[in-house]
């Protein structure tokens, strides 16, 4: 053995743990925090969510107040509040200062947050960027309210509180404000205002306030009165489930055995149901706890509820914006000369996942994207009603849009016209690609049914297209014939004996006539009968 070279057991004195804080502190990218500007977006995303989240639990109409302050060109200051439940004191720390934990992840439930990580990711980018703490307030509105600092504790994942105070003032919701280095503020696709004005487009039920570094003030006001339908929490059916969901609800199950265990956690599971799953699982013990589950137990029972036959699952756990309201915001936040809109029926994907698509098109007014070189057509991505800005190019809906033909409904190119459309995808779980959660992964099924959704908006924009074609066409006809009728009334009443004012005034009704001017009844008949043709054929 040379001189420096080591023994297992030397080696091993190294050997130590990390924390889940320590791991992200190396991987923030993983949270989002990759960029400049899309770290920013992210900071404001978390917060922004969490109060949509907490105001709709408590049943409120949203009043979010988010303002941006520069401190230097790669440091921002963020304040976000908001009018929701509050944080009762003795759970702040670890609401918005510990990873992996908060009121949402063990329930079945549609929400945008979900894993725990969002708050708590942005106190660790303030401390890795700043070394400052965040700071909070919140309050119950009834004289409890509180503000204090908060940091996160690297090594432990364990929040740190420091200057508690009592505020005496009353205070119902949750501000949090933070300092964040490495960011940079821009009014980008991907940028903060964007990401504001579609938050406001998907969520026409709150009211959001943006004050820019700039000092420049947008209101978003709240467009419809009517509190989005609650999603209903429900159980996840059989074939939704993997072998690792399984073990996780089994391992902190109360139920009595397997069998019980399967039916009070899962829907759709009736003792017929277990009596057919023991003949296909070989060799699993139903009786026993569901702690004592293993993998290869797991394994089996995932791939017996996939052997038999299931009534398919609940739909009525999702929570859509709404066509009607979707239409509202479309039309108060981008203004456009047409507007189209679908909240289509319940899907389900791999067997046991259901999924609602809601889609949107405005065409002309100010959609699409105003650049130098013209309007460009955009796509708007959402999730469970949240802006998706980034990693596009991978995204579902993005390809179901790349995919569709959109020549035959009139536009010649999509990049090209003053156009948006506009996506929601609404599910418990929305297959995301990766942890970022910024793109909704290709599945098949789902690429589907969002052309089929996106289509559907695109057959009504056609007749629109088509309305407005024929009439510029028939305008500019009548326009032609109309000024030669003057000379041709002077030479017909040369030849005639007629005074010329009556050939004219004879000759302009015909011609007013067939050119049907202020009147396009006729169009309609023509247009609809043009979309029989707009069956998608590929
Ligand atoms: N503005 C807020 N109002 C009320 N509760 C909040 C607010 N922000 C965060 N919380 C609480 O903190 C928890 C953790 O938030 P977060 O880390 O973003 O995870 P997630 O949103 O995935 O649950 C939430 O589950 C919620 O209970
Ligand atoms: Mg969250």
């Amino acid at each position: 053995m040379a001189a420096d070279e080591k023994n297992a057991e030397e080696i091993f004195k190294e050997f130590k743990e990390q924390s889940i804080t320590q791991f992200f502190r190396k991987n923030s990218q993983m949270l989002g925090y990759s960029g400049k500007v899309r770290s920013l977006t992210t900071v404001i995303h978390e917060y922004v969510a969490n109060s949509l989240d907490a105001c709709e639990e408590a049943g409120v109409f949203p009043d979010i107040s988010v303002e941006v302050k520069e401190i230097s060109e790669s440091r921002h200051h963020v304040t976000v509040t908001d009018n929701g439940p509050g944080i009762p004191q003795k759970h702040i720390g670890k609401a918005l200062a510990s990873i992996l934990s908060g009121t949402k992840f063990h329930r079945y439930l549609q929400q945008r947050g979900q894993q725990g990580i969002g708050a708590g990711g942005c106190t660790l980018f303030s401390a890795i960027t700043t070394g400052k703490p965040i700071h909070a307030r919140s309050g119950t509105g009834k004289g409890s309210s509180f503000e204090c600092d908060i940091a996160i504790d690297i090594k432990t994942n364990k929040p740190l509180i420091t200057n508690m105070k009592t505020v005496l003032e009353d205070f119902r919701g949750t501000s949090v404000s933070g300092e964040f280095g490495d960011t940079k503020y821009e009014r980008s696709d991907h940028g903060v205002f964007e990401y504001i004005k579609r938050t406001a487009l998907s969520n026409p039920h709150a009211s959001i306030r943006l004050v820019e570094p700039d000092g420049k003030e947008t209101v978003f006001p709240r467009s419809v009165n009517e509190m989005p339908k609650r999603p209903k929490q429900t159980k996840p059916h059989p074939l939704g489930i993997s072998a690792r969901d399984l073990l996780d609800f089994a391992h902190i199950a109360d139920s009595k055995n397997v069998s019980s265990f399967l039916m009070e956690s899962f829907s759709r599971v009736s003792a017929a149901k277990i009596d057919e799953l023991k003949a296909v699982a070989d060799g699993v013990n139903f009786d026993k706890r569901p702690r004592e589950l293993t993998w290869p137990d797991a394994e089996k029972v995932v791939e017996a509820f996939g052997k038999i036959k299931w009534i398919a699952p609940e739909t009525d756990s999702l929570s859509v914006i709404g066509a009607k309201q979707m239409e509202t915001a479309m039309l108060n936040i981008i203004n456009p000369q047409f507007i189209s809109v679908t909240e289509r029926k319940p899907k389900i994907f791999k067997g046991g996942i259901p999924f609602v698509v809601e889609a949107g098109i405005a065409y002309g007014g100010d959609a699409g994207k105003k650049t130098e070189e013209g309007t460009k057509g955009t796509i708007m991505r959402f999730a469970n009603k949240v802006p998706l800005l980034f990693d596009g190019s991978v995204c579902a809906i993005t390809e179901a849009v790349n995919q569709i033909q959109w020549k035959r409904y009139g536009i010649r190119d999509f990049g090209d016209e003053p156009i948006s459309v506009f996506v929601n995808i609404s599910s418990v779980y929305i297959p995301y690609n990766g942890i970022g959660k910024q793109a909704v992964s290709q599945e098949a099924e789902i690429i589907e049914e969002l052309k089929l959704g996106i289509m559907e908006c695109a057959r009504k924009l056609q007749i629109h297209i088509n309305k407005q074609r024929s009439m510029h066409v028939r305008e500019s006809r009548y326009k032609t014939i109309m000024r030669y009728i003057g000379q041709l009334s002077a030479d017909l009443s040369e030849i005639t004996g007629e005074e010329p004012v009556k050939i004219e005034e004879s000759l302009k009704k015909i011609v007013e006539n067939k050119y049907d001017m202020g009147n396009d009844t006729a169009d309609e008949e023509e247009s609809d009968a043009d979309t029989g043709l707009l069956e998608e054929s590929d």
